[in-house]
């Protein structure tokens, strides 16, 4: 079963080209206000229509939510909520059947499900799958910002154009930057570069990756889950369930190697009647638990695994070699489509773990 969480669960069902995509959500706290509204705002936010850079594939994305909500307020059951895949194309797909796209699920699926397996648009491993978890972590989202933790997640990278962030910054100016252009990147001058960057890119029957940093303010001091369900432990689980993650950290993350504990130690000091420090190293965990400081990490974003050029792969029917050109329709980076998905499961994995640490309403 495709679930995460033990007290606020995300089950995703559906797959690319099938009927619908979507989410049941168990353990949403009863009253939780749940803005349709918002919802589908994040849900645009992922949404490759109105992008100039994206894929061309039309999804109106239009969110419904079956059960769990009356009068905009969650019931305490189980709220589900899904929206119809309606342009599906799946001719391109079939042609693919028995010859591996580089780069996607399709031959260790194949070898895993069988020839029955429904590929279509990467079947259950589509990026399409992160329509649940966006809205999951949309009603995860109103739920802290309840508790006062706040999330924005922004695009530090694409290709070789990165962007520079103050960290002290408040989270309210950074989101409007990000939201402002479409590439979610905190710089505009940078978001001009990135874009020009993905066109050639593009141009070139090629793609980018980036890297997408999230920060989270407001979290309280000690959540996380000694020993196997660290803070950390259970962001990386839901990180790289999304598809085309390559490679989490947090805080200094790999940096850290080649620093000195005098200069990776985070110095504590009062800051009125709080505990904070000097540096944030640390990221904003210790322990696995986490520190009251900002919760930040970083995630690799792979390039784009469809492109136009001919790729070289084998024919798994006949055992020979064999060159496919992927059709379809995909975008040249998908980076900026993920920012919001980084968001998403950040706030699914905090409530989560908060719920379990009894910080229950
Ligand atoms: C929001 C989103 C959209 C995506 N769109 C595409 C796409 O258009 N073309 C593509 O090749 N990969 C796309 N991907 C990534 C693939 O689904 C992924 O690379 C592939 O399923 C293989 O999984 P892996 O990269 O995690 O190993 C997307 C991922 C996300 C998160």
């Amino acid at each position: 079963m495709m679930e995460f969480g033990t007290s606020f669960r995300v089950r995703l069902f559906g797959s690319s080209h099938g009927p619908e995509v979507g989410a049941m959500i168990f353990g949403v706290p009863k009253g939780t206000p749940i803005d349709l509204a918002r919802l589908q705002g994040d849900l645009d936010r992922r949404r490759p229509v109105g992008r100039r850079l994206a894929t061309r594939r039309q999804e109106p994305d239009r969110l419904v939510v079956d059960a769990g909500l009356v009068d905009g307020r969650a019931t305490g059951e189980a709220v589900r909520l899904h929206v119809a895949n309606e342009d599906v194309s799946k001719a391109p797909y079939e042609e693919l059947r028995h010859t591996p796209r580089p780069g996607h699920a399709d031959y260790p699926a194949r070898v895993r499900f069988g020839n029955s397996a429904d590929l279509s648009g990467g079947g259950i491993f589509s990026g399409r799958m992160t329509v649940g978890l966006v809205a999951a972590g949309s009603i995860a989202r109103s739920v802290l910002q309840s508790e006062g933790v706040e999330i924005v997640a922004y695009t530090r990278s694409i290709g070789e154009v990165p962007v520079e962030v103050d960290e002290s910054e408040p989270l309210d100016a950074l989101r409007a930057r990000v939201l402002a252009n479409e590439v979610g990147s905190p710089d505009p001058a940078k978001a001009l570069e990135m874009e020009r960057a993905i066109e050639a890119a593009r141009r070139a029957g090629d793609s980018l990756g980036g890297v997408i940093e999230c920060r989270c303010d407001g979290v309280p001091v000690g959540i996380g889950e000694p020993f196997f369900d660290s803070i950390e432990s259970e962001l990386a689980h839901i990180l790289f369930a999304i598809p085309a993650i390559k490679a989490v950290e947090f805080g200094a993350g790999f940096a850290s190697a080649r620093m000195r504990g005098s200069e990776h130690n985070d110095a504590f000091y009062w800051d009125g009647d709080r505990v904070a420090t000097r540096t944030n190293h640390a990221g904003g965990v210790l322990g696995g638990l986490t520190t009251g400081m900002p919760l930040v990490f970083r995630v690799a974003v792979k390039p784009t695994a469809s492109i136009s050029r001919p790729q070289e792969t084998v024919d798994l029917t006949t055992h020979t070699s064999a060159r496919i050109v992927v059709k379809g329709r995909h975008d040249p980076c998908i980076v900026p489509r993920a920012v919001v998905v980084v968001e998403s499961v950040a706030a699914i994995a905090l409530i989560d773990l908060m719920l379990r640490g009894g910080f229950d309403r």
